[in-house]
């Protein structure tokens, strides 16, 4: 695995790739990996020629009073985890690689409007404008044929779909189920900030979710009904406190008061400190 810190070597290591008709799959990360990011190198070492994984801990995604500063960072053991999962080319850009005016100084910007807004945008003003821009960046960058995200940033997806769609970007957009520890957590990096009493109240987020799932299984299709049964079972977990819980359209987020055939259930969460997302895409 090679291992580039500068958009020209990329680019240029890239051309002679895309030269050679060679498809270019693409995953990008904050790093700190896990097995959720490492099934999306696997599927793209399967799918491609070439896989090329960014680790980049982008400043403009994180709000003033965000974990920028302290988002865990291990690009020693990140190194190695991509390299046993397929990863050809890790590109780890500085700040001022990605920023060359320094990200304060950034004048241009991509905002998905609308379904940036609701959900984890409502408690995260700008969060998706900084996903939406760095992700084109990476995309111009890298130029890959297809690029893989997890399906438990649900509403990033969907966002990242609609920019393509707006933007006509010529890249197919993956979207792999999530993957859970053995007890249901779904994996994130930010569950290395739970202390054990927390690790343990945080798995009332899946559970909620399978009493969602459950209830659609037995037919019902009424949204607030599902969103109620979701806010009292993590309502008992006094650790927890609620951001919120949306019952909306996978496709654009909109909110459903009756589900027809498939329905995203989205939560977020603070498990004392700790801001942990869930969701559960369900279809007829
Ligand atoms: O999902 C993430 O880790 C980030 O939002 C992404 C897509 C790498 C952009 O910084």
């Amino acid at each position: 695995m090679e291992v580039v810190t500068r958009i020209p070597e990329l680019k240029a290591r890239l051309a002679k790739a895309r030269q050679a008709e060679r498809r270019i799959g693409f995953v990008p990360t904050m790093g700190y990996l896990h097995e959720g990011h490492l099934s999306l190198m696997r599927r793209a070492k399967a799918e491609n020629d070439l896989v090329v994984a960014s680790i980049f801990v982008n400043p403009i995604q994180f709000g003033p009073q965000e974990d920028f500063a302290s988002y865990p960072r291990d690009l020693a053991r990140d190194s190695r985890m991509a390299e046993q999962a397929g990863v050809d080319i890790l590109f780890v850009p500085a700040v001022e690689e990605m920023y060359s005016r320094g990200h304060e100084n950034l004048l241009t910007s991509v905002e998905v409007s609308r379904v940036s807004q609701g959900l984890c945008g409502a408690s995260r003003p700008g969060h998706f404008r900084g996903v939406a821009t760095v992700v084109t960046k990476f995309f111009h960058i890298v130029q890959p044929d297809t690029a893989y995200f997890g399906q438990k940033d649900a509403q990033q997806v969907v966002v990242i779909r609609r920019m393509v769609e707006d933007l006509n970007l010529d890249v197919r957009v993956i979207a792999a189920p999530i993957v859970r520890e053995a007890d249901g957590l779904a994996m994130s990096s930010r569950n290395v900030y739970l202390n054990p009493a927390e690790r343990q109240a945080a798995l009332v987020l899946s559970r909620s979710l399978a009493q969602a799932e459950s209830l659609l299984r037995g037919g019902e299709r009424n949204g607030a009904a599902i969103a109620r049964a979701v806010r009292g079972i993590i309502l008992q977990e006094p650790l927890a406190s609620i951001d919120y819980i949306a019952v909306v359209n996978p496709d654009d987020l909109a909110e459903l008061q009756t589900i027809e055939t498939s329905v995203l259930v989205a939560l977020a969460v603070r498990i004392g400190k700790t801001r942990l997302i869930d969701n559960l895409l369900w279809e007829e």
